[in-house]
């Protein structure tokens, strides 16, 4: 077990508290990108004390490996306009952060009011993402499983974060 269900929700509560305090005013839309973010964002959603909106979006790598290219097709991505809206992209785990990179560029020329990362784990691979404004945990180098994140689509249901070996 690396990290705990009490861990993650004590700082989970945190992190809502660091967003409510850090958006005072304006729209915010907390953006999902599915599929690792969804246990974590149900409970982030609900440690944000003041109004926002949930959006996904849904990407597509190409090939198999994942890290190769950093080249991303998206499959689906808000409708809504982004202009007037602070935009927090919120994400599982931040790996080599050439995922994060491209889908930012996308959502910048999209002209958001405000745009910012929200990551749960960040394993400090990546040069530093100069957007990455909130971070549950440094996650160790290994591959982790477990509330939301995947090994070939099992483990998402782990209460708690586990690494797979
Ligand atoms: P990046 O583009 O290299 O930062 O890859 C990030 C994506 O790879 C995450 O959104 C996860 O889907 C996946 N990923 C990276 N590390 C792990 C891990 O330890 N466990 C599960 N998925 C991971
Ligand atoms: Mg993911």
């Amino acid at each position: 077990m690396v990290f705990d269900q009490a861990a993650i929700a004590r700082r989970v509560q945190d992190l809502g508290q660091e967003i409510t305090r850090a958006y005072p005013d304006g729209e915010l839309l907390l953006i999902g990108l599915l599929k690792g973010c969804f246990v974590f964002l149900a409970d982030l959603a609900r440690a944000i004390e003041r109004p926002l909106q949930v959006d996904f979006l849904v990407a597509s790598s190409y090939g198999a490996g994942k890290v190769s290219s950093g080249e991303v097709r998206l499959l689906y991505e808000p409708s809504v306009p982004l202009a007037d809206r602070h935009i927090l992209l919120v994400e599982d785990i931040i790996d080599s952060g050439r995922t994060l990179a491209s889908l930012m560029d996308r959502l910048r020329s999209r002209g958001p009011r405000s745009l910012a990362i929200c990551a749960l784990l960040d394993k400090r691979i990546a040069s530093p993402l100069p957007d990455l404004r909130f971070v549950g945990f440094t996650a160790p180098p290994a591959f982790l499983v477990g509330y939301g994140l995947d090994h070939a689509e099992e483990f998402r249901h782990l209460p708690y974060i586990a690494d797979l070996s």
